[in-house]
């Protein structure tokens, strides 16, 4: 290719935001070369990326705890811009081991700070989340940007740390940063620990759905595709230094996604089987979007019906393929 108008450095394209990310950034402009590194841990599924022979792709296996294969890959491709997807990413794992969530969510993304601001990268773009907000009461109004940060598991806490050395980044050094943060995704090439893969994939199988507690908790859902434009508006758009929510403006509370899921695979409630709660089980994640809205012209588009419906047909393929090869 030409020299490229950017070479981005995607982190964690292998998984399942990334991977969304890439098989749409990819064709959109034939102008950036995208670098995909990532580790390939447990959550990684190159077959999801479908861009593999674009001529403005690449892939590197490499961790982010890894200074020297960093850079390594600096060297070689010399990225003028990051996308920072890679992460820990599962709650109910951080419970049980949450060091290398700090390892990877936090000094991880510290490797990329520091190597973007000594390479004079143009935008370090990180992917963060509404769980680093902390718990909301049933009433209480959503949460916009300028919220303190009150995460409550060692996930969400390992995801602020990056969120706070980002902003430091930008104060500090003057690094051209964006943070954006997403509600609960859900849509293909998601792996099955997530909720809404594992509770389609169980009910396709004719096995029970595990639900947390009494189901009330309420999660805010968006489908992956606009997490995806979101994400590409605020790289493009967004202020240095500034924060974006990006939310699917869809409460629901965990029963009722649950008996979403019931009708699109057609069994009933006798699917349900409440477990104990997760410990320190947020009660609500709820975000106040209205500053993406002004200032990067961004909204969700696809309503949860249809989200959840194509994700549900999504896994009745991957089944049958699955099933024969
Ligand atoms: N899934 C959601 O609902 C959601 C919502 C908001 C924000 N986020 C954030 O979006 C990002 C992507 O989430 P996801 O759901 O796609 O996660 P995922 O777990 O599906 O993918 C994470 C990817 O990062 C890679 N990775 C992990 N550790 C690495 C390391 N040390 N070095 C290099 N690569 C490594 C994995 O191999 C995997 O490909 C994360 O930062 C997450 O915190 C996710």
């Amino acid at each position: 290719m030409k020299i490229p108008e950017k070479v981005i450095l995607v982190t964690g394209g292998a998984g399942f935001i990334g991977s969304n990310y890439l098989n749409t950034v990819v064709p959109r402009y034939p102008n950036y070369r995208f670098v995909n590194i990532d580790a390939l841990t447990y959550a990684a599924d190159l077959k999801n990326i479908t861009v593999a022979d674009a001529p403005n792709y690449v892939f590197v296996q490499a961790d982010i705890r890894d200074v020297s294969a960093l850079q390594k890959t600096w060297e070689t491709y010399s990225p003028t811009d990051i996308i920072h997807f890679a992460a820990e990413s599962h709650v109910d794992n951080s419970i049980a081991g949450p060091r290398i969530f700090v390892e990877t969510n936090v000094l991880g993304t510290q490797n990329l700070l520091e190597l973007a601001r000594a390479s004079g990268v143009k935008r370090f773009h990180h992917i963060s989340t509404d769980e680093v907000y902390g718990s909301l009461g049933f009433d209480a109004p959503s949460t916009d940007e300028n919220a303190p940060l009150l995460p409550n598991s060692p996930y969400s806490a390992s995801k602020a740390g990056a969120d706070h050395l980002v902003r430091s980044y930008n104060k500090t050094f003057g690094l051209n940063t964006v943070i954006t943060r997403a509600s609960n995704n859900y849509g293909p090439h998601q792996h099955h620990e997530k909720l809404i893969q594992l509770f389609i994939s169980n009910l396709l199988s004719g096995k029970k759905v595990p639900l947390y507690g009494t189901g009330k908790n309420v999660r805010d859902w968006l489908y992956v595709g606009d997490h995806i434009l979101g994400i590409d508006a605020a790289f493009h758009k967004g202020k240095s230094g500034e924060v974006y929510n990006l939310g699917g403006g869809v409460e629901l509370e965990n029963i009722d996604i649950t008996k979403k899921l019931l009708k699109l695979t057609g069994r009933d409630e006798s699917a349900i089987e409440y477990v104990t709660d997760r410990k320190g089980h947020d009660l609500r994640y709820a975000l106040d979007c209205r500053k993406a809205k002004r200032e990067l012209n961004w909204a969700p588009l696809k309503s949860l019906e249809e989200g959840l419906r194509e994700t549900v047909t999504y896994h009745k393929r991957k089944q049958e393929s699955d099933k024969k090869n």
